[in-house]
C-alpha cells in the first residue's frame, strides 16, 4: 500500500513544467502519486498551454516514447529503500536495498539515453544514506550508472536539504553514534 500519509509526493517538477509551458509527460509506477500529480497540474494560467500527459508505468521501459524524442528528462528516484513509497507494488524501486537499486537503475539510465534528443539534458536529483553509522555514497552510484549508459556529466549541483529534522531517528542516532545528518542532495545534470 502507498504510504502517502507520511511521504509527500508533490509534483512539482510537472507544475513548474506547465508553467514553462512545456509538453511534459509524467511518469510514476504509483497510482496514488499519478493522482496527486493530476491534482497539481490541473490549474489554468496564462501562457501554460502545453500539453500534459501523464501516464503510468516503470521508468525501466518506456516503450510508449520513442526513441530520441524527448527534450528534457527530470528525474527523482528513491533513494533506493529508504522511504517505501510502497510495499505492495512490485516494480517500485524502493522495495531494493542498495546493491540492488542501483543495478535496477541500469535500465533507467538506458531508457533516459534511448529517449532523450542528442545533446539535450537528463537531470538526476538523488541522495546519499547512513548504514551502521557509515556513509553509503549510493548517488555517486547511480551517477557513474548514467555515465556507463553514455551520458556526460555537464553540471554537479550540491542541493541544500532545509527539512532535515532536528528530533526523531537520525538526530538521536547522530548523537549516540557520533555521526553528521546528512544535510543535503544531489542534482547530476548529464548531457547526451
Ligand atoms: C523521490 S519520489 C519523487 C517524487 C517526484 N519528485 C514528485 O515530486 O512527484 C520517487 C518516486 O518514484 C516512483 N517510482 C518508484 N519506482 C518507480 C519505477 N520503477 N518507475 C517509475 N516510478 C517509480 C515512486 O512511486 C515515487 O513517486
Amino acid at each position: 500500500m502507498f504510504t502517502g500519509k507520511r511521504y509527500k509526493i508533490s509534483g512539482t517538477t510537472l507544475v513548474e513544467a506547465k508553467l514553462l509551458n512545456r509538453d511534459i509527460i509524467g511518469v510514476d509506477v504509483n497510482d496514488v502519486a499519478l493522482e496527486r500529480c493530476r491534482e497539481k497540474v490541473d490549474f489554468e494560467h496564462e501562457g501554460a498551454d502545453g500539453k500534459v500527459y501523464i501516464k503510468k508505468g516503470d521508468a525501466r521501459h518506456l516503450a510508449f516514447i520513442p526513441d530520441e524524442s524527448i527534450d528534457l528528462i527530470c528525474t527523482h528516484p528513491p533513494y533506493a529503500d529508504i522511504i517505501k513509497y510502497s510495499e505492495d507494488i512490485p516494480e517500485v524501486l524502493s522495495r531494493l536495498k542498495v546493491k540492488d537499486f542501483i543495478e535496477e537503475m541500469k535500465p533507467v539510465a538506458a531508457e533516459c539515453y534511448r529517449i532523450l534528443k542528442k545533446d539535450k539534458f537528463c537531470a538526476v536529483l538523488m541522495g546519499d544514506t547512513r548504514q551502521k553509522g557509515h556513509m553509503i555514497p549510493m548517488s555517486f552510484d547511480v551517477m557513474k550508472v548514467f555515465q556507463d549508459a553514455g551520458f556526460k556529466l555537464k553540471e554537479l549541483i550540491i542541493k541544500e536539504q532545509h527539512n532535515c529534522k532536528a528530533t526523531g531517528y537520525w538526530k538521536t542516532n547522530s548523537v549516540k553514534y557520533n555521526f553528521l545528518l546528512i544535510a543535503h542532495e544531489y542534482l547530476f545534470v548529464f548531457r547526451k
